[in-house]
């Protein structure tokens, strides 16, 4: 039954990357920042490696950026409201720039979305007028690889029996237990 959760986590992580709808589309994203604060935003799950990586899109520029420069440490974190199903993944933060895996997805950017990396200045700096912001042809685009090396599963069920396990790497094996809910 571990493993069926386990696949059911994947599976579901899976379609989500792929561009379906989904409400593991959009990703809670924690990092550490200055003296040890935790800084979360939302973000969307690009894609899913075969080596279970989660793949999101930043601008190269963004604080988040300097802060897993500083520590790659990170946490996702993931709901789904029908299935009541939560996934939160612990893991480190790879910042891709001008590799192949990069330049693949920076290709499939375009339209609107180019929007999201061309800004004059840096994301967060304070402006007049949100609707007059400037935009140059550079695009600031980093990819984020979220390596993960444990995953906690909750599942909460009508009748109380609610299902919560956790999935650990070790030396590349993800060993597996059920935990108290
Ligand atoms: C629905 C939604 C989706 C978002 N998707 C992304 C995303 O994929 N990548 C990203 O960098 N920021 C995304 N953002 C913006 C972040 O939540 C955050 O405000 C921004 O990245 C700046 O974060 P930082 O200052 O911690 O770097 C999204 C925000 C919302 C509301």
């Amino acid at each position: 039954m571990l493993n069926d959760l386990f696949q059911e986590a994947w599976k579901t992580l899976n379609v989500a990357a792929s561009g379906k709808e989904h409400p593991f589309n959009f990703c809670t994203l924690a990092t550490i920042g200055k003296n040890a604060s935790v800084r979360q935003r939302t973000v969307i799950l690009r894609g899913l490696t075969e080596e279970k990586s989660l793949l999101f899109y930043t601008d190269l520029r963004s604080t988040k950026i300097k802060q897993i420069k500083n520590n790659s440490n990170a946490n996702c974190l993931f709901y789904d409201p029908k299935t009541q199903l939560q996934l939160i993944l612990k893991g480190k933060i790879f910042v891709h720039t001008d590799d192949d895996i990069w330049e693949e997805h920076k290709d499939k950017i375009d339209g609107k979305a180019i929007n999201n990396y061309n800004t004059l200045l840096p994301p967060g700096k304070p402006i007049k007028n949100p609707l007059k912001v400037e935009r140059t042809h550079r695009l600031h685009f980093g990819l984020l690889e979220f390596i993960p090396i444990r995953m906690e599963y909750l599942k909460l069920k009508e009748d109380s029996n609610h299902l919560r396990a956790r999935f650990r790497l070790d030396e590349g094996i993800w060993k597996q237990t059920f935990l108290v809910p």
